[in-house]
């Protein structure tokens, strides 16, 4: 009850030392086959690491540095008591900061943020991307995953648009508000997003439909490309968030990985 009337980071404070436990942790299969279409990496960076469900399989591959941020205390003192005995020999760090004000400049081969876009409003999307990709190395890529709005004749688009309703209806009503919206970020209308930014876009679908370890390089993988361009598509807006309950949709599910131009 506590959580329902709190600040979005208030919330996460609050829920941070069960919250592994929670359908709200990104499930392992997805960050374990995000960090292996990663490959090794030099720096990297989790944004809205939580308590790090990301950040163990990215250490596990970094050779210098993983940089988890987040804006609740209690989720990053979970991150760091969990990442004590992460495989992985990169130096840790752990930031409190917001995510659409990142102090990062060209640091980092790849940024990540999994299990997290609900939280960024559609007018910060843009705020959002800019601050990662000026944290990217020019060549880096920011790698997320997601997936395409589901049908509407699921019952998890009903759910997805009534627990949205509720929201708003929340936000109106009480203040401080808890951000938290279901199927933003959902492609392919985050491509336009991601290229206004100034990103060069591609997408792999099926990977997560293989069971986790199997060979990625499948022919079954569809990819599609796109380039920054001076004509900005228009966004429609669709209304985020991969959950546990949305492991079922496994073969749905798409990694995309918005690249930052060398010159
Ligand atoms: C659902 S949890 C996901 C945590 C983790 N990435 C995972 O997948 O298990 C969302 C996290 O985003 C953080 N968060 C939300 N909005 C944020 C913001 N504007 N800046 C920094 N962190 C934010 C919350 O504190 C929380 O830890």
């Amino acid at each position: 009850m506590q959580q329902a009337l709190s600040s979005t980071e208030r919330g996460y404070d609050l829920v941070a030392t069960k919250f592994d436990r929670t359908p709200f942790r990104t499930p392992e299969p997805i960050v374990l086959e995000m960090a292996k279409q990663i490959g090794e990496v030099d720096d990297a960076l989790d944004v809205c690491c939580g308590t790090g469900a990301a950040l163990g399989p990215l250490r596990a591959r970094a050779r210098k540095r993983v940089v988890g941020l987040d804006f609740s205390r209690g989720m990053l003192d979970e991150a760091e008591r969990r990442l004590a005995t992460a495989p992985g020999t990169a130096k840790v760090e752990l930031v409190l900061g917001d995510a659409l004000a990142m102090p990062f400049q060209d640091e980092f081969d790849v940024v990540t943020s999994v299990g997290a876009f609900g939280h960024i409003l559609r007018e910060d999307e843009d705020r959002f991307l800019a601050g990662i990709f000026r944290a990217l190395r020019p060549g880096g890529s920011f790698v997320f995953v997601t997936s395409e709005v589901p049908a509407a004749t699921t019952p998890w688009f009903w759910m997805a648009h009534g627990f949205n309703a509720v929201m708003r209806v929340r936000n109106a009503l009480l203040k401080p508000p808890f951000i938290m919206y279901y199927l933003t970020f959902m492609w392919p209308e985050i491509r336009a997003t991601l290229v206004r930014a100034g990103f060069e876009v591609t997408a792999e679908r099926d990977l997560f439909a293989k069971p986790p370890g199997a060979d990625s390089s499948s022919q079954a993988a569809e990819s599609f490309r796109t380039r920054p361009s001076s004509a900005t598509p228009a966004v429609r807006r669709a209304p985020s968030l991969l959950r546990n309950e949305e492991l079922g949709a496994y073969p749905r599910a798409i990694l995309v990985r918005a690249r930052k131009p060398r010159a």
